[in-house]
């Protein structure tokens, strides 16, 4: 079994806050979105990968490599231009031969990896599994409907009024049949040959065609809140691992990392949180679910649930919350703005105003 991942896309669309062009290496938890992908695939036992990738190729392949780090062997395959999801398979044709494939979209995140998925499709081997998510907002997906005994009746690709909330998650796996549907194909109105629209013609042509409904299913769309949110996820879970330097006037509370290079003085973090290698923190406070990536400074300011991309520096800013910031950004005070506190505070309250 081989894997086809999906690391295209034409790179123009601009995201104002991370300012990487491949959407594939938003960072989730300091690291890229693509490499969970990469460690889920490799933990199912699969080893050779083809990488579709287009006009980010680059800054992929400079992020990838040749896949050693991940137990891998990846082959580049260049789409030239991105025609649609079908289309990658199609050009990925000769590299799949007559293997079974599982197709991962490197901008999908799946909580709990993809063993279970993978080990019941070498069991049953039907023509396509897919796996399904409720989704609050279904018209940015393709999306299934399915009859009273839960077998997909039909599949839309971003209908304008969807049949339900169940979206197709960027995981698929499929036989070599799925050639035949692809070789099948017309583009889409929005140009494309549409994975969705092949594994439609499976169901037309009888071929069995399997699927099951997750939860913990992320995808990046843009949406700041929701980038929070699966980070603050990831972060609920990871271990904590002090690499870096943390001096003795400084406490570190729950689950930290902190990656060699990074230096933690006169500081509190709470975490979960994870600062990145080489990041500075100087007479700070860090909260719970807080990514500070490699090369930071954070100095005389506090934040908490917030993501913080490399080379950034905030000084002196004394609280920031629920903020994505993107890299080599600068947040300092405005120095002319007058300071005040409104406070309701109980009686015999006691409190601390470090300003
Ligand atoms: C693609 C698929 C869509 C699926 C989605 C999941 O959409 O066409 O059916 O629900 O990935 O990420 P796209 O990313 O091309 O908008």
């Amino acid at each position: 079994m081989k894997a086809l991942v999906l690391a295209g896309g034409s790179g123009t669309r601009l995201r104002p806050i991370t300012h990487t062009s491949a959407k594939q290496l938003v960072p989730v938890a300091n690291k890229p979105v693509l490499f969970y992908g990469l460690e889920a695939i490799a933990a199912a036992g699969i080893r050779e990968i083809g990488m579709v990738v287009g006009d980010t190729q680059a800054e992929i392949e400079a992020a990838v490599g040749d896949g050693t780090a991940f137990g891998l062997e990846v082959t580049y395959l260049r789409q030239r231009a991105p025609l649609g999801l079908a289309h990658a398979v199609l050009i990925a044709r000769d590299y799949l031969g007559g293997d079974d494939f599982v197709m991962y979209l490197g901008d999908n995140f799946i909580v709990g990896g993809i063993d279970d998925l993978v080990e019941r499709f070498a069991r049953d081997r039907p023509a396509a599994q897919i796996m399904l998510t409720r989704v609050g907002d279904p018209r940015q997906f393709g999306v299934a409907e399915l009859d009273a005994r839960g077998r997909v009746i039909r599949l839309e690709e971003k209908p304008r009024v969807p049949k339900s909330d169940l979206a197709l998650v960027g995981v698929y796996l499929f036989t070599p049949e799925v050639h035949e549907a692809v070789a099948e194909l017309k583009p889409s109105w929005r140009g494309e040959l549409e994975i969705t629209d092949a594994i439609q013609w499976l169901i037309e042509d009888g071929r069995r065609v399997e699927s099951s409904v997750i939860s913990g299913y992320w995808k990046d769309t843009g949406d700041v809140t929701d980038m929070l949110e699966v980070n603050r996820l990831v972060l609920e879970s990871v271990e904590p691992r002090l690499d870096g330097r943390v001096d003795g006037a400084s406490e570190l509370i729950g689950r930290v990392v902190v990656e060699p290079g990074a230096a933690v003085e006169r500081s509190r973090i709470v975490g979960p949180a994870i600062i990145g290698a080489g990041a500075r923190i100087l007479d700070s406070y860090v909260g719970p679910f807080t990514s500070i990536a490699a090369g930071c400074t954070v100095s005389g300011s506090e934040i908490e649930y917030s993501i913080v991309l490399p080379r950034s520096s905030i000084s002196g800013v004394s609280r920031i919350e629920a903020s994505l910031i993107g890299h080599d950004v600068e947040v300092t005070p405005a120095p002319a703005t007058p300071r005040a506190h409104r406070l309701v505070l109980g009686d015999h309250s006691k409190v601390q105003i470090s300003s």
